[in-house]
């Protein structure tokens, strides 16, 4: 199986995104992991709809926008319309049925996040509108959070519970070369990390090392 890369901009340096951005897509990036979050849902605030439209000229790789925001729904359009190509909810939310057909009518893909403890059986009855599952291996808010190693079971009972669905199964937290491992073997398939491939220059080692 291939595994993806999605570094998370949020460790970036914020005075030079674009310069970032275009770095680990020389770097050989997948995807590119941007954190969104409201200071409401999560405990710290980052980046909006703006700075996503200010950065889809500098690359073509996949925008994967993880929204950690509450309510999230009246801002979906906005990121959806700024070049985000998936969008992730949170499980935590209300309507989160609604919320995935709303990101699908877009024609963005939809995601579903799960926090460390919010258990997999809430997104049973709409498997069928996923194409991306997002196991929080650490508790949304910060990067350089160290893994919470319960999560490992939840990705193979996920892994087990999709079948033979087209769905992707990401971890996002505390990734690092053991970690990132131990999540492949467990059954995913897009490792996000943030600090492990913005902490030094080697963007395009630090990627390597965790396919
Ligand atoms: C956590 C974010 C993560 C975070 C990952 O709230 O959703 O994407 O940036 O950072 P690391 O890889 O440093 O744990
Ligand atoms: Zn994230």
């Amino acid at each position: 199986m291939t595994v993806k890369i999605a570094p998370s901009i949020l460790s970036a340096d914020f005075a030079c995104l674009g310069e970032e951005v275009r770095a680990i897509d020389n770097a050989g990036c997948d995807y590119v992991h941007i954190d969104v979050m409201d200071g409401h849902f999560v405990p710290n605030i980052t980046i909006g709809s703006d700075v996503v439209k200010a950065l889809r000229p500098h690359t073509k790789k996949v925008f994967d926008v993880h929204l950690m925001i509450e309510p999230a729904a009246p801002y979906i359009e906005a990121f959806a319309k700024a070049g985000s190509d998936i969008i992730t909810v949170h499980a935590e939310l209300a309507h989160l049925d609604r919320m995935l057909q709303q990101i699908r009518s877009f024609g963005k893909k939809a995601g579903v996040a799960l926090n460390p403890a919010t258990s997999e059986s809430c997104i049973e009855y709409i498997l069928d509108k996923l194409d991306m599952i997002v196991v929080m291996s650490v508790n949304p808010g910060f990067g350089g959070q160290s893994f919470i190693e319960s999560q490992l079971d939840k990705i193979k009972r996920i892994k087990k519970m999709i079948e033979n669905r087209p769905i992707e199964i990401e971890v996002d937290g505390g990734i690092n070369e053991k970690t990132a491992k131990l999540c492949i073997e467990a059954g995913a398939n897009v490792l996000v990390a943030g600090s492990a491939v913005f902490k030094n220059n080697n963007y395009s080692d630090n990627i390597h090392v965790l396919r």
